[in-house]
């Protein structure tokens, strides 16, 4: 049999023809799908990450709740003209304990995945109470009411129990001393060494300018001030990973 006879002996014959398009269509399935199931070996190895602080998490939720990924990525692609203007570009190990990840494409106003230790605290609370006071024709909007929501803090180790369930290494000492950490790490007077053991690298201190009370900005602004701070990429090899 010519192969043009095997083409029509197939094409002519429904079943055979069903049989071997799923088969040619799951070939390519699985060429695409299979390695996913080894997402470790997908996810470089880097130095520094560690899941959030609870009161940075606190601070993503706001974040999240207030839709500031509609307008804003926290993903740095690796092109010139990002790289120059953001930093490093994101590598997959700094979102893997995002959930759910915030790397979007739809940026009216800029990348913030780098956007920790950029500005000072001060700014922040400025910019987020009017943005226009600091960058005149600025069209995000105003969230001025941060400043005055007290931070609700109904039972954050739970917050941290979810991410556990999810797969983010959260210790249980870490979910035992979570409520004390969400309030010290906005208390300048609080002894924050616990927390900097559990999390380094955490900013500590008054982010909202209001040390006497613990508001939805402290979380905000303690969270905007670590993204993009964990991994120290002076020491990271695009090439080889760690030297
Ligand atoms: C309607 C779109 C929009 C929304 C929603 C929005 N922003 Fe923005 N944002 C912008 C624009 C445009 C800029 C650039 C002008 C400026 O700095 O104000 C900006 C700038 C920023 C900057 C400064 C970044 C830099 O590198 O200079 C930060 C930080 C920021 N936004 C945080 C937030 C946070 C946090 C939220 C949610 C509470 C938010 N934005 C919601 C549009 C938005």
């Amino acid at each position: 049999m010519s192969i043009l006879d095997k083409h029509h002996f197939i094409e002519r014959n429904a079943t055979l023809l069903l049989v071997g398009s799923l088969l040619v269509v799951s070939i390519g399935g699985i060429v695409e799908i299979a390695p996913l199931f080894y997402l470790e070996n997908t996810i470089e190895k880097v130095e520094g990450m560690r899941p959030y602080s609870p009161l940075e998490l606190a601070g993503r939720d706001i974040y999240i709740r207030e839709g500031c990924y509609v307008c804003h990525s926290q993903m740095i692609r690796p092109f010139r003209d990002e790289v120059e203007r953001y930093g490093h570009y994101s590598l997959a190990a700094e979102s893997m304990y995002d959930h759910p990840f915030q790397w979007g494409s739809k940026r009216t106003g800029p990348d913030l995945a780098r956007v920790g230790d950029r500005y000072s605290n001060e700014w922040h609370v400025q910019h987020l109470t009017e943005p226009r006071d600091v960058v005149p024709e600025s069209v995000m909007p105003s969230y001025s009411f941060l400043k005055t929501t007290p931070l609700k803090i109904v039972d954050v180790s739970m917050d941290l129990k979810a991410n556990r369930a999810v797969g983010v290494p959260y210790s249980d000492e870490m979910i035992a001393s979570a409520k004390a950490d969400l309030s010290d790490q906005a208390d300048p007077n609080a002894d924050t060494s616990g927390l900097l053991a559990r999390y380094p690298k955490a900013k500590v201190g008054d982010f909202d300018g209001n040390a006497q009370s613990l508001t939805e900005m402290d979380a905000l602004v303690a969270y905007l001030q670590m993204l993009g701070t964990l991994v120290d990429f002076s020491t990271y090899d695009d090439a080889a990973g760690y030297r």
